[in-house]
């Protein structure tokens, strides 16, 4: 039977890092893959998460199952973290997840199961992964558009006019902020105008939560989905430890569902729990455990609070350094865009084969879209920023 099978082709972003890895060149520079990066280019692990993994060490005295739904007070710490007072919690019901994957994936056959002919609109671009997921669950999907290139900012007026042919019952994946790939989020008033065409249409908004930290500040970049939650009968997010814990191997995640009363809440949670067990039983405990520390221990808390906001400022910093240093090579404006946006994305005009070169001449590499991460700009060497801008700015001419 398997010898009937043509390879599959790799996901572009994870052959980019495994091309990134080989490549032998000391000046290479990599933009491409999602994770953050210090000033030295490295990933570490995060202070506060070595000490609560010690005391998880110290601490734990049995390795037995724990449950599909995973360590409840991870789940609630995540729920005040995301929600914070903004609905009474007893319309939310949380699992955690194998990362935030786990929680994208745990959701769509949920939302699936309950509304099988549902439409999923899902902004244009996304994150690709969102694509392969969604369909691999069964949703039908529709694009709306999200990005205007020219301006560096959200086509709010494009997006809301998609969204409002969308039927009763559909399903709208929001990035809740720092949009892979664009930068480009929406403001209060755009979340609030979208909590009101959601309600108006009887839409159900699936929020992708996967950078909480990275763009204006924890409690700031949960502003959108807080609106929603205060404005909406239902909506579920899918939030992810990987960036802002630095947990990426651990897997490490939560599904929030929000429904319109307690009992809503339970018997939707109900069925996500059933549709677990059929298929991957329960979640990895470990990063859950640690998560748990640094969210609730008063002094793991402090540290790791001032580390993601350290990591979240300097990247603001590196918008900033990196649109000047493209003013200066450019002479012109038009990348004044990138300091304005959040995250650790945001995208270049340049076509797949400016990319190419860029990757096989310079050893710059990115994705084929131009998204680039800016945390992994060289900021440690003499001049490194203003010699990858002066790079792409010659691959454009
Ligand atoms: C937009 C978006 N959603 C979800 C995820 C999934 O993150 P995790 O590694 O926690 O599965 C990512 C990871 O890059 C992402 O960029």
């Amino acid at each position: 039977m398997f010898e009937t099978l043509a390879p599959s082709p790799a996901d572009p972003i994870l052959a980019l890092m495994l091309a990134f890895r080989e490549d032998q060149r000391d000046d290479k520079v990599d933009l491409g893959v999602g994770v953050y990066k210090d000033a030295d280019g490295q990933t570490p692990v995060m202070k506060a998460v070595k000490m609560a993994e010690e005391r998880v060490y110290q601490e734990q005295q049995t390795k037995t199952y724990v449950s599909p739904t995973g360590d409840v007070d991870f789940c609630h710490a995540i729920e005040s973290m995301i929600l914070g007072e903004s609905i009474p919690h007893s319309r939310v019901r949380s699992i955690q997840t194998p990362g935030g994957s786990g929680a994208l994936k745990v959701l769509s056959d949920l939302l699936k199961a309950i509304s099988p002919d549902a439409t999923t609109w899902v902004s244009d671009p996304t994150w690709p992964n969102h694509l392969p997921m969604l369909s691999r669950a069964g949703h039908h999907i529709e694009r709306y558009p999200y990005y205007d290139a020219a301006k560096g900012a959200v086509d709010f007026d494009a997006m809301q006019a998609m969204l409002s042919s969308a039927k009763a019952g559909d399903i709208v994946l929001l990035h809740g902020c720092c949009h892979n790939p664009t930068g480009a989020d929406l403001d209060a008033t755009q979340w609030q105008a979208v909590a009101s065409l959601c309600l108006e249409k009887s839409l159900v908004p699936f929020v992708d939560l996967a950078y909480q930290g990275f763009g204006d500040g924890l409690e700031q970049d949960a502003v959108g989905v807080q609106i929603l939650a205060r404005e909406l009968p239902e909506l579920v997010i899918a939030s992810s430890c990987s960036k802002n814990m630095a947990l990426y191997r651990e897997r490490t995640g939560c599904a929030l569902i929000v429904g319109d009363s307690e009992t809503a809440a339970v018997n939707t949670a109900s069925l996500a729990v059933k549709m677990i067990r059929s298929n991957y039983s329960m979640p990895p405990d470990h990063g859950a455990a640690i998560g748990r520390m640094v969210m609730l221990d008063k002094e793991l808390h402090g540290i790791w609070r001032e580390e993601l906001e350290s990591m979240r400022s300097r990247m603001a910093g590196l918008r900033e350094e990196f649109a000047t240093a493209l003013r200066k090579r450019s002479n012109s404006e038009r990348f004044d865009y990138i300091a304005e946006q959040r995250g650790m994305f945001s995208r270049l005009p340049l076509t797949e084969e400016q990319v190419t070169r860029l990757r096989v001449e310079d050893g710059i590499y990115m994705v084929g879209d131009g998204r680039f991460n800016i945390a992994g700009l060289p900021q440690n060497r003499a001049d490194g920023i203003d010699q990858v801008a002066a790079k792409i700015i010659a691959a454009m001419d």
